[in-house]
C-alpha cells in the first residue's frame, strides 16, 4: 500500500463507483510499489499502461453515470478527468524514455488529485445521484 490506503472517507455510497475507485487505487498501488524499486522493466511499463487503461475506463463509466442523471457540472468533471489523464500519459512517455527523476513530484500530485477529486468533486455528483434516484446514500 505504498501509494495510498483505501479509506471510508472515499466512499460515495454508489456501489459501482466505489468498487471502481477501490480497483483504481489497487492498480495505482501496484504501480507505485514497482516505481519505488526504480524498476524500469517491461513489467513496470505494463503497470503504468494498466493505470492509464483503468483510469480511462473509470472516467468514461463515471461520465456516463453523470450524464444519465443530468449532472450540471459534467463538463467541468470531463475537463478535470482529461487533464489528469493527459498528465499520466505524459508521465508514461517520460518513463518510456528512461526518465524516473520526476516520479516523486508526479506521484504526490496524483495522490492529492485522487483524494481531493473523489472527496470533493465525485461527492458532488453523488449527492445529485441520490436526489435523482431517491436512493439513500451515506
Ligand atoms: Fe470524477
Ligand atoms: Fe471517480
Amino acid at each position: 500500500m505504498g501509494f495510498m490506503a483505501w479509506s471510508s472517507k472515499f466512499e460515495l455510497g454508489i456501489p459501482e463507483m466505489d468498487e471502481q475507485h477501490k480497483k483504481w487505487l489497487e492498480i495505482l498501488n501496484s504501480f507505485y510499489d514497482h516505481l519505488s524499486d526504480k524498476d524500469l522493466t517491461t513489467q513496470m511499463k505494463g503497470l503504468i499502461q494498466d493505470v492509464i487503461d483503468y483510469t480511462q475506463y473509470h472516467f468514461s463509466e463515471e461520465e456516463k453515470l453523470m450524464a444519465s442523471i443530468g449532472y450540471h457540472e459534467l463538463n467541468q468533471q470531463k475537463q478535470m478527468h482529461k487533464e489528469i489523464t493527459d498528465k499520466i500519459i505524459r508521465f508514461k512517455q517520460r518513463l518510456d524514455a528512461g526518465n524516473l527523476v520526476i516520479s516523486t513530484a508526479v506521484t504526490s500530485e496524483l495522490k492529492s488529485w485522487f483524494k481531493e477529486h473523489i472527496m470533493v468533486e465525485d461527492k458532488k455528483y453523488a449527492e445529485k445521484y441520490f436526489q435523482v434516484t431517491q436512493k439513500g446514500g451515506i
